[in-house]
């Protein structure tokens, strides 16, 4: 069976995240044609244009560049912060966007899922649509048939991290079977 790899990348830092906690239940719950492969913004920079003019893109970006572009998809798994994207994650996607002219390699037509997860009541929802138009600039696919907005954080996952709750398990393996079969 041909497996299809699919880059997943938290937007959180913190060791306790619920993002990441989501992202690995994914992993986990994901058909098994498809190889998640966890990827971390940590050690990326912050987005400095005089960094890029003198010395061009840092390595940890290319690298992750190179990862996104070889594989069949990518999964964003995103808090929001201040009723938007946090900015951890929106300044890896900038330096990745750079220079320019790769932006098709790397992200044109690359089918994009998106989940998040919040102990708030919105489950991320402002979020994961201030996400739209920066799929939209950078000609992606997103897959828009389900939706994981998940509130409620706290009870939905352990004290190790694991996703307990057995409706947000199902939600989980269905987006998932449903990006495997959008990607193709
Ligand atoms: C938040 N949080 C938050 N939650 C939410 O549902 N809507 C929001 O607008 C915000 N705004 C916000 C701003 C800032 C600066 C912080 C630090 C936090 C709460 C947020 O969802 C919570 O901290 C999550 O636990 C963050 O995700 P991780 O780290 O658990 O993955």
């Amino acid at each position: 069976m041909a497996v299809t790899t699919i880059i997943g990348i938290s937007g959180s830092l913190r060791r306790g995240s619920y993002n990441s906690a989501l992202l690995r239940a994914a992993a986990e719950l994901a058909p098994e044609e498809v190889k998640i492969e966890i990827a971390s913004i940590r050690g990326i920079p912050l987005y400095d244009g005089d960094v890029e003019e003198a010395d061009g893109v840092p390595a940890p970006v290319t690298e992750l560049k190179d990862r996104i572009a070889a594989a069949g998809g990518l999964l964003l798994v995103t808090p929001e912060y201040n009723a938007s994207v946090p900015g951890v994650l929106k300044n890896a996607i900038d330096w990745m966007s750079r220079p320019a002219k790769d932006i098709p390699r790397v992200f044109g037509d690359k089918p994009v899922g998106l989940m998040g997860a919040t102990p708030g009541p919105g489950g991320t929802r402002l979020s994961q649509t201030a996400w739209l138009p920066v799929f939209r600039l950078l000609n992606m696919r997103p897959y828009f048939a389900r939706l994981v907005f998940l509130h409620g954080a706290a009870a939905a996952f352990d004290a190790d991290g694991r996703l307990i709750d057995d409706k947000l398990r199902d939600l989980v393996t269905r987006y998932m079977a449903g990006l495997a079969e959008f990607i193709g």
